[in-house]
């Protein structure tokens, strides 16, 4: 029996694995009924210690697609919520379940639930969102592909904007390093990602204070929320350091032409980002929330079928 694998963070796949799953991302949106059969009679708990729209309902109907049952709980409703420890949780899930997909606050807690025999998926934490990034690179290859563009991950410069320290940044730093991409990251000082992380990047990652520096050669825009969830109590300090962070038209027309714009979502239209960016043509924001369905089925099918 080949050992489970959890999917924790993007670098628990390597680059051919992290690359064919793309792929097969790619197959299963341009052929809906594709491998419906791949997760038949298995069960995946979904279980959410956080509000989510995208990630729970697509998961959801993602497994429905693939032949499984999709299982969802919520703090609330499960024993969770009364201080049932993750690791019994796991335990239980892993009797019922053929995978766990988990969003919760810490990657401890994260970590806690791998304890279970199944594979256990990250669905956010509050350091990493994997599963959005499988989403995220699914929609740069898409934009290259349409363009009839040949996309040469080394020559390519995308821009973060916003929380340097948040999740989203710094998956997206994890994926510079691994597919070799540039990341120039502005964020205010006291956002920065954690040093090593940046260090481990090495030159994949640039850091500055200027948002518009960041744009200049970008041709992958990203942004996200300000004040990410269970961080509600900094909202003002929060709002006070990012302004300036803003992905406005203007602050747009310093990337280059053909630039396109991404928000994991849910987005604060006029704080992170100008409603008129998010409603505009450079804007791949609702593929890119599409693509987490393909994406995620694509995921699923590499650990499960
Ligand atoms: N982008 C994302 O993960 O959205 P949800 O919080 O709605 O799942
Ligand atoms: N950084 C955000 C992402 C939401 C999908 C948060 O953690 O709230």
């Amino acid at each position: 029996m080949t050992a489970k694998r959890d999917f924790a963070r993007l670098s628990s796949l390597t680059v051919d694995e992290l690359k064919s799953i793309l792929a097969e991302a790619h197959a299963l949106k341009a052929d809906r009924a594709r491998g419906r059969a791949a997760l038949h009679g298995k069960a995946v708990a979904i279980v959410m210690e956080k509000a989510s729209t995208r990630t729970r309902i697509s998961f959801e109907v993602g497994v429905a697609e693939l032949g499984g049952i999709p299982v969802v709980v919520t703090t609330q409703g499960s024993q969770m919520g009364r201080g049932e420890p993750v690791r019994d949780t796991a335990r239980v899930l892993a009797g019922y379940c053929q995978a766990i997909v988990f969003r919760t606050t810490t990657t401890a807690r994260f970590e806690e639930m791998c304890i279970a025999k199944v594979p256990v998926i990250n669905a956010l934490t509050d350091d990493a969102h994997p599963v959005q990034l499988l989403a995220d690179l699914m929609t740069v290859e898409e934009v290259f592909r349409a363009r009839g563009e040949l996309l040469d991950w080394s020559k390519l410069r995308c821009a973060f904007i916003g929380d340097g320290s948040s999740n989203m940044a710094r998956s997206w730093i994890e994926a510079a390093r691994i597919l070799g991409f540039t990341l120039a990251l502005a964020t205010p000082e006291g956002f920065d990602p954690p040093a090593h992380e940046v260090i481990e990047a090495g030159n994949h990652v640039q850091l500055t204070r200027n948002p518009r520096e960041a744009m200049t050669g970008s041709r992958i825009v990203n942004t996200d929320v300000w004040t990410s969830m269970g961080q509600e109590d900094e909202t003002a300090r929060r709002l006070q350091a990012f302004a300036g962070y803003t992905v406005t038209g203007e602050l747009l027309e310093h990337a280059e032409s053909d630039a396109v714009v991404l928000h994991c979502l849910p987005a604060h239209r006029g704080e992170e980002i100008e409603s008129a960016v998010m409603e505009g043509p450079k804007s791949r924001i609702f593929d890119q929330a599409e693509n987490r369905l393909h994406s995620q089925k694509a995921l699923l099918t590499f650990l499960l079928a």
